[in-house]
């Protein structure tokens, strides 16, 4: 019997690779991107990309893989033309506040950073939660030393037309004393009528 999760048609937009700006990586090579809803077996792509990015907090295969089976909806992952699995986005509406999309985390293998494709993949999360959920507002942590992410939320908010604002969340009373704190980002309210920038 089919799982209904892998009934479902997957939400996909191409998205040509093509205009990166970082030097060295293979994304502004011509290359195309599908950028879809993820199913379990992504989960083992998104452990994998976890693992390499020596950044984020890497969680269990199992727990990827259940991710892809239970939060689908508002997550993605990006694949590139030739199948390898560059990118996802891990994200969920919390559930006190359901007009809220939550994203956990954001992976971008380090041959395919620099042209925007976290951008296209958290414009992709966001198109999809608005139309199944009609979500208005987003939410992440970051830890302080995390630039890029900061710079990536940052824009995705101005790119939508809104504020992004700062709060202490998580500190080492809960992480402990050898972890980053997590910051709350708060972004929006976002008009459900303004789209994110497309391809
Ligand atoms: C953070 C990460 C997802 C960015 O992926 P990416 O595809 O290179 O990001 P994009 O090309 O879409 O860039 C989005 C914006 O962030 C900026 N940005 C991205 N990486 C940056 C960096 N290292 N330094 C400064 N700015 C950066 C870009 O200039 C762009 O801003 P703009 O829209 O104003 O031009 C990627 O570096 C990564 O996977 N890092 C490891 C995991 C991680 O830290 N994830 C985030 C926390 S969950």
């Amino acid at each position: 019997m089919t799982a209904p999760e892998q009934a479902e048609p997957r939400a996909s937009s191409t998205l040509s690779g093509a205009g990166g700006s970082a030097p060295g990586a293979d994304a502004g090579g011509g290359r195309s991107y599908e950028i879809v809803a993820p199913v379990p077996t992504d989960g083992v792509d998104m452990w994998r990309l976890a693992v390499e990015s020596h950044t984020l907090d890497a969680n269990s295969r199992y727990a990827y893989v259940l991710w892809c089976r239970d939060f689908a909806r508002s997550s993605v992952i990006a694949r590139r033309d030739d199948g390898r699995a560059v990118g996802y986005v891990t994200g969920y509406l919390r559930p006190e506040s359901e007009h809220t999309l939550l994203i956990w985390q954001v992976c971008v293998d380090p041959v395919a950073r620099g042209a925007g494709l976290a951008g296209r993949m958290l414009d992709a999360a966001w198109d999809r939660a608005v139309a199944t959920a009609g979500v208005a507002r987003m939410e992440t942590t970051i830890t302080p030393d995390n630039e890029s992410s900061i710079k990536l939320f940052s824009s995705f908010a101005r790119r939508h037309d809104t504020t992004i604002e700062r709060e202490d969340l998580f500190g080492p009373d809960l992480l402990g004393d050898e972890r980053e704190p997590e910051h709350l980002y708060r972004i929006g309210p976002i008009a459900s009528n303004t789209e994110g920038e497309k391809t």
